[in-house]
């Protein structure tokens, strides 16, 4: 609610930067699926920019679809266990799926919905993420698309939250410590 400024240390990419990339992954993702149909599927809430924005880079049609899933279990960090608050509408079978997603963190997030969607009898499954926290790893995600690798500090924007604040943020900014401690 205090100005925004306050509120963040560094930005760490920015809107331009973003748009650049996008548009970079979208040209490999239209050659990589020439002649296939594809399915976007956007993991809510934080992939709704992404989305949007990769989506309409895209010189050809697709399908989208969107899962909402939260970990459950105490603390704020994924704890690996997963449950679907939204369920896909579409059937995986046989369809070329691209997951969408603002960040890969633990990866325990995609490593579980990756498990899920190959249970579904998907043709291939693979990963579009705008940022990724090598250094966060708790599971090895194999991510053909990747926007940014970035250091562990918390970020916020671009359809990243803190607490749901800040996902309206145009760049992608490390959250002020005092913020959140
Ligand atoms: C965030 C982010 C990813 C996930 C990554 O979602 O959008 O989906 O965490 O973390 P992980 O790699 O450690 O699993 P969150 O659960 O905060 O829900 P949200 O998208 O609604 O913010
Ligand atoms: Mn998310
Ligand atoms: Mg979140």
């Amino acid at each position: 609610a205090a100005d925004i400024a306050d509120q963040l240390t560094t930005v760490l990419v920015t809107e331009e930067e973003i748009h650049e990339k996008l548009a970079e992954l979208a040209a490999r993702v239209e050659s990589d699926y020439e002649g296939k149909d594809l399915l976007l599927i956007g993991v809510l809430k934080g992939a709704v920019m992404v989305m949007a924005d990769f989506s309409r880079r895209l010189h050809r049609d697709v399908v989208i679809d969107w899962m909402a899933v939260s970990s459950y279990g105490a603390g704020t960090k994924s704890s690996g266990v997963v449950q679907i608050r939204k369920d896909l509408d579409t059937d995986l079978h046989g369809k070329h799926v691209l997951i969408v997603e603002d960040i890969i963190d633990s990866g325990l997030t995609l490593s579980w919905l990756l498990e899920n969607f190959a249970s579904r009898g998907a043709a291939s499954i693979e990963i579009l993420a705008l940022l990724r926290k090598p250094e966060a790893a708790k599971v090895e995600i194999d991510c053909r698309y990747v926007g940014f690798d970035i250091p562990t500090d918390f970020v916020v924007g671009y359809g990243l939250d803190y607490d749901e604040r800040y996902r309206n943020l145009r760049d992608v900014a490390v959250l002020a410590p005092h913020v959140y401690s």
